[in-house]
């Protein structure tokens, strides 16, 4: 798992719970994100899954985090909460392999600058009738990966942002795991 500087980790909780109680056919080995007090991080100490914590602003941080993956022979990389882009070499060594979690249902509402409150602002003054999560495929450019998986959800006419991202991160909780689990059987029929 990749989790960014100010997530909260819910994503992460979720897989990892899901590994554990088999509702997904792997396990969460390895936690990464750039800022070691991030509560993300502080939320996968707690799990005991190893965590891992570098600057992804160095000149190395491809080489340095594609060892790590290896070290720990991670198969497939989620992002949750992570802003930045991942540099082409992770893209590369990790072809097809590196998920990512939008609360809106793409290929609407994402792109750079879209997350957190502004995509639930943005839903809600489009007039959207339904919102939801898409699970999609991490490419060089934002949110615009093959979509893997989505749920949905209605938008209820006195929705605020806070109330429709509380209703989106509930399925975001079910939509990961599946994911998860339809990446790995269709890597498993090759
Ligand atoms: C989620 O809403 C996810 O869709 C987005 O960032 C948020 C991360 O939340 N990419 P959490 O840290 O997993 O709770």
């Amino acid at each position: 798992m990749i989790v960014g500087t100010k997530g909260r980790g819910s994503n992460m909780l979720a897989l990892v719970e899901a590994g554990r109680h088999g509702k997904m056919p792997a396990s969460v080995e390895l936690v990464y994100g750039s800022n070691p007090e991030a509560p993300a991080l502080s939320a996968a100490r707690e799990t005991g899954v190893p965590v891992a914590s570098f600057s992804d602003r160095e000149t190395d941080f491809d080489a340095l985090l594609i060892g790590l993956l290896r070290g720990y022979e991670i198969d497939l990389v989620c992002l949750a909460g992570y802003l930045r882009l991942l540099p082409p070499h992770v893209l590369h060594a990790y072809r097809n392999r590196v998920l990512n979690i939008h609360p809106a249902l793409l290929p609407k509402f994402g792109g750079k600058g879209m997350f957190g409150h502004h995509v639930h602002e943005a839903v809600l003054a489009a007039g959207e009738s339904e919102s939801g999560c898409s699970v999609h495929y991490v490419t060089d450019a934002y949110d615009e990966g093959a979509v893997i998986h989505q749920l949905r959800c209605p938008v209820m006419p006195d929705d605020t942002p806070d109330s429709l991202a509380a209703r989106v991160l509930a399925l975001e909780h079910r939509a990961y795991p599946e994911a998860v689990g339809m990446v790995l059987a269709g890597l498993t029929s090759e």
